[in-house]
């Protein structure tokens, strides 16, 4: 009679080698898993606007400072008068207007392709600096002053005279009727324009920054004639509901009377290339300011550049 003999696993080298192969898989599997979901959470971080904290639009002249030195919304100190209507209320933050970028690209931006590049301030106020007109790295405007740090939420800021002139006097006027703003931006150099823009990259992807930074040689802060205004309303920050405020509502409808338009308007943003910025205010002077603000037509309009 045959007994049924009983078999015994051999634990062989094979075995080992094997177990050891399964390990791994098993541990890529569970460490591709983890990791996709930390991107994921990333890329709910969405960042707050873009000029308050690098706020495209915001940060010291000196090339060197952290661009996201400016602070974020509600970080700044307040430059004065803290009795401005609406200081208590917050706004909503400038959103990403591209929430499926990937935050964590870090594509070096490439230069884009400019028709024209100005290398020096021939003192003509209507300068166009956009996508297609770029300045120069060492492109630097004649007639600037520096602006009184009280007036400004980032310091060692400077200008073209004409248009501090013409925001003073806008400043005095809004003050009178229970208004306060403030600079956060103004004349930016080519280095602190890249700082921007490559700190925007590395956080907020290359669609959203590229709508609103401007590539360094081709911001118009480069010129000293932009300007960028915060008030308690966007708690010294940036945010594209300003105008629902009393006091950003205030600038878009009165900065034309001294001179300025706001740059980059709601619905243009084909033509300058920009996500709609209220707080971005460009000096042109006044004739052509209010020409451009009753037409409803943008810079480049204007100028036939389109
Ligand atoms: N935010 C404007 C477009 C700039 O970076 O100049
Ligand atoms: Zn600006």
């Amino acid at each position: 009679m045959r007994t049924k003999k009983k078999k015994h696993w051999k634990v062989t080298p094979r075995f080992y080698i094997l177990l050891g192969i399964l390990i791994a898989v098993i541990l890529i599997v569970l460490a591709v898993f983890l990791l996709g979901d930390r991107d994921q959470n990333a890329g709910s971080q969405l960042p707050d606007p873009p000029d308050a904290s690098q706020t495209g639009d915001s940060g010291n002249i000196d090339g060197t400072d952290e661009p996201g030195d400016s602070e974020e919304p509600g970080d700044t100190e307040e430059p004065g008068d803290t009795d401005a209507p609406g200081d208590t209320e917050k706004p909503n933050d400038v959103q990403n207007p591209d929430t499926t970028s990937d935050p964590n690209q870090t594509d070096k931006p490439q230069a884009p392709a400019s028709t024209d590049v100005r290398t020096e301030d021939d003192g003509n106020l209507m300068v166009l600096v956009n996508k297609q007109y770029a300045v120069s790295r060492d492109y630097y405007p004649t007639d600037m002053v520096d602006i009184d740090g009280s007036l400004s939420t980032n310091q060692n800021l400077k200008v073209k005279r004409e248009a501090y002139d013409a925001y003073l006097s806008m400043l005095a006027d809004a003050k009178k009727e229970g208004l306060n703003f403030a600079i956060c931006s103004a004349y930016r150099s080519y280095a602190l324009q890249e700082s921007l823009y490559n700190n925007s990259l590395a956080a907020n992807g290359k669609a959203y920054t590229e709508k609103m930074f401007a590539y360094p040689g081709q911001s118009e802060h480069h010129t000293g004639y932009a300007i960028d205004v915060t008030s308690a309303s966007m708690n010294w920050g940036l945010s594209q509901n300003y105008t629902d405020y009393p006091d950003g509502a205030w600038i878009t409808k009165h900065c034309s009377e001294y001179g300025f338009i706001i740059r980059y308007p709601k619905g243009k943003e084909d033509i300058t290339g920009y996500m709609y910025e209220p707080w971005h205010i460009r000096y042109v002077g006044v004739d052509a300011a209010k020409e451009i603000t009753q037409q409803g037509i943008t810079l480049e309009e204007y100028l036939g550049a389109v």
